[in-house]
């Protein structure tokens, strides 16, 4: 019941109408019997005053037919007596007025009743006119109620209205929970928000922000799998035709080779499902990892030597040519990811003999990882593609998945950390410069 905002506001509104109910019946209520009485008071010294005007209170006949209580009218009883104190007149056939108590207003019980008089002493005799008290009351009671019924009416038809009209102040709130609803991973259409009030609005914008993010983070993820289904086959492909040859070769010899291409197609295929789990892993929908303050010289000494055997076998020589002493805020494994990729760039597609350093400088406002080779390089319009996903130069001899940039690149963005493609020094080879920013204490 109260989870509900119409009902909760319908609650709370409810106090509200009735305090401002009784602060206006109240007041009123008072002062329609005040006024009555006031009235009435009036009433009954006007009538005790005409009465000892009539002439003479001799003149008076008595009223001796009925108990002189009208049944509508207001129902006053009235008394003279003379100076003697012998009752002249009296309108009523009860026991005469009790005389004594105050001249002027005063109160007394009668006939057991309570009633209002007006003693009044005037040269000829005595006047007593009085009324009771209930009557009074019940005719304050009833133009009170007169008074009051609009409002009684007013309110619980006040509190109705309102629970209408927040009702309808809410129907687009439904509305758009039923748009919501009929959203799903393959129908993401922003929500229509033309004409929507602006709370309402504001809610569906965010979730529309939130359809569109999910929208490319789905589109993202689906391209990705294509794309990996689709790298998958050539190799997959090529791994099955060479089994054969090796299956159908009879001669040793042709048998050892047919083997040798099959272990190497295997070892690609499984290089490039190595890159494609690395990718997946980075992908920006799975969160981003904490970044601890690592030293970046001792990480290029380590993956440095790391890749010297592949750089020896190929007479290649890699050394780390500069290494500051600094911090960077990193994940260690993405890091050695990075640098290893860019490592085994450098001597896959650099020939025999180049020479590649690596180096880690401090500067004032950045630090500098750079990765420089005597290799082919990279033609300038090529430098901006070679990111892509699954993007490789063409020509090129040596076997890759085309994947090792975009990681290197994903793992840059990760860091906050820019990266460059430039000619090496000397204008030979490439130099791939990955500048993070200022190093953490
Ligand atoms: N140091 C370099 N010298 C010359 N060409 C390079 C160098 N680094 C990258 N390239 C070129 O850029 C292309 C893309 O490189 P990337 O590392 O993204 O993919 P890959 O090396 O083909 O595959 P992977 O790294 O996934 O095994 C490569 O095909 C290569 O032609
Ligand atoms: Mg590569």
């Amino acid at each position: 019941m109260t989870t509900s905002i119409r009902n909760r506001l319908t609650l709370w509104l409810i106090p509200v109408l009735l305090v401002a109910g009784i602060t206006f019946a109240v007041p009123t209520w008072l002062n329609v019997h005040e006024e009555i009485d006031e009235l009435f008071d009036k009433v009954l010294r006007e009538a005790a005053y005409s009465l000892s005007h009539s002439n003479s209170l001799q003149d008076v006949k008595p009223n001796t037919n009925s108990s002189g209580l009208n049944s509508d009218g207001i129902d006053l009883v009235s008394q003279t007596r003379g100076p003697d104190g012998r009752i002249l007149f009296r309108s009523h056939s009860f026991s005469p007025l009790p005389q004594g108590g105050k001249l002027g207003y005063d109160t007394l019980n009668w006939q057991n009743q309570d009633w209002r008089v007006f003693n009044l002493k005037t040269d000829s005799g005595f006047v007593q006119v009085a009324q009771t008290t209930q009557e009074r009351r019940e005719t304050a009671n009833e133009v009170a109620l007169h008074v009051l019924t609009p409002l009684l009416i007013l309110l619980p038809g006040l509190a109705l209205w309102v629970g209408w009209a927040i009702g309808r102040g809410l129907a687009p709130l439904a509305q758009v929970a039923e748009a919501v609803a009929c959203r799903n991973p393959h129908s993401l259409v922003p929500i229509p928000n033309k004409g929507l009030p602006e709370e309402v609005s504001i809610l569906v914008s965010a979730i529309n922000t939130l359809l569109s993010q999910l929208d490319q983070a789905l589109a993202a993820q689906r391209q990705f799998t294509a794309d990996a289904a689709h790298e998958l086959r050539s190799p997959l492909t090529a791994l099955s035709l060479q089994a054969q040859l090796a299956e159908r070769a009879t001669e040793p010899a042709q048998r050892d080779l047919a083997m040798q291409t099959l272990r190497q197609g295997i070892a690609r295929a499984s290089h490039l499902v190595q890159q494609l789990l690395i990718l997946a892993r980075l992908d920006p929908e799975a969160g981003d990892y904490p970044l601890t303050p690592l030293f970046l010289d001792d990480l290029a000494r380590n993956v440095v030597a790391d890749f010297a055997p592949q750089a020896a076998h190929r007479h290649i020589d890699l050394g780390l040519s500069r290494a500051d002493h600094v911090r960077v805020a990193c994940t260690e494994e993405a890091l050695r990811i990075l640098l290893g990729n860019l490592l085994d760039n450098a001597i896959r597609y650099s020939p025999a003999d180049a020479r590649i350093d690596v180096s880690v400088t401090s500067e004032a406002t950045a630090i500098r990882l750079e990765v420089n080779d005597t290799g082919p390089g990279i033609a300038l319009d090529e430098r901006a593609r070679v990111f892509d996903r699954f993007y490789r130069v063409l020509n090129s001899a040596e076997s890759g998945s085309g994947l090792g940039l975009s990681i290197v690149r994903r793992i840059a963005e990760q860091h906050q950390a820019d990266i460059r493609l430039v000619d090496g020094d000397g204008g030979i080879g490439l130099k791939v410069i990955v500048t993070f920013p200022e190093a953490s204490a």
